[in-house]
């Protein structure tokens, strides 16, 4: 049994763990290089810094298929885009659901989500700041993405490829990490993708538990029949 003391050094390095993370700007080889080393400690670090967003991503996928969707939740086909160890995964198995897919850039997450046993399939090698080439438009009915548009990992502009891979009329269910949302141009990339007419903004849990030290808004949007944006201007 840890003394008080290992227990906060543990703390301190997990939050050191999690804190590095953030510093590695949006680079694939380097996000891949780091949570290779991090895959195995990740779930141990994370609980042990009070993480509750896939809880409340799941738990907000569930309210969203009870309110507006009309086929049962073991017919509802979701993408975890970001799956990590499963942690999403896991809890949305816990709410009844069984058509998930995983995505993520790095093998060893995902090989820990495969574990699991939550997942249809899982896959690694897949960076969500490039195109979803091998995702078909309206594949899913849900799309969730947790712990993802965090500082130093997924852009902005990741959000359109998820509403590419989400069907009309179904939902992306996101998480940003407040750092977040204040040092990007998140919020202007929903009103980009909102004029648009890719998708609206349904609800927002602004401020929501996340880790201990930082709270975390929670993004729910509803895909519009158009869902393809216009490519990015030119100079
Ligand atoms: C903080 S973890 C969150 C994992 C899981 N969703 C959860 O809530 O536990 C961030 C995950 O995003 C993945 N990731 C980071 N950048 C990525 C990118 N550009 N494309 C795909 N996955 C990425 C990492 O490999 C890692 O598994």
């Amino acid at each position: 049994m840890n003394t008080p003391d290992q227990q906060t050094a543990q703390e301190q390095a997990a939050r050191k763990r999690i804190k590095d993370s953030h510093a590695l700007d949006s680079d694939a080889s380097r996000l891949a290089n780091f949570y290779r080393g991090w895959a195995r400690s990740y779930e141990m670090d994370v609980d042990r810094d009070g993480y509750c967003g896939p809880m409340i991503v799941a738990e907000l996928a569930g309210a969203v298929q009870t309110a507006y969707l009309a086929r049962q939740r073991t017919a509802i086909a979701i993408l975890d885009a970001g799956c990590g160890t499963g942690l999403v995964g896991v809890e949305l198995e816990r709410l009844g659901f069984r058509l998930i897919d995983g995505i993520d850039l790095s093998e060893e997450m995902v090989e820990q989500a495969r574990q699991t046993r939550a997942y249809r399939h899982v896959r690694g090698d897949v960076d969500l700041n490039g195109p979803l080439s091998d995702y078909a438009s309206a594949s899913y009915d849900i799309t969730v993405c947790c712990g993802v548009f965090t500082l130093g990992h997924v852009r902005p502009d990741g959000l359109r490829e998820l509403a590419r891979v989400t069907r009309p009329n179904g939902f992306i269910i996101a998480s940003t990490r407040k750092s977040y949302a204040e040092a990007t141009s998140f919020e202007g990339e929903v009103r980009r993708l909102q004029d648009a007419g890719v998708l609206v903004l349904a609800q927002r849990l602004n401020d929501g538990r996340y880790v201990a030290e930082e709270d975390a808004h929670y993004w729910v949007f509803q895909v519009l029949k158009k869902a393809s944006a216009p490519e990015e201007q030119g100079p």
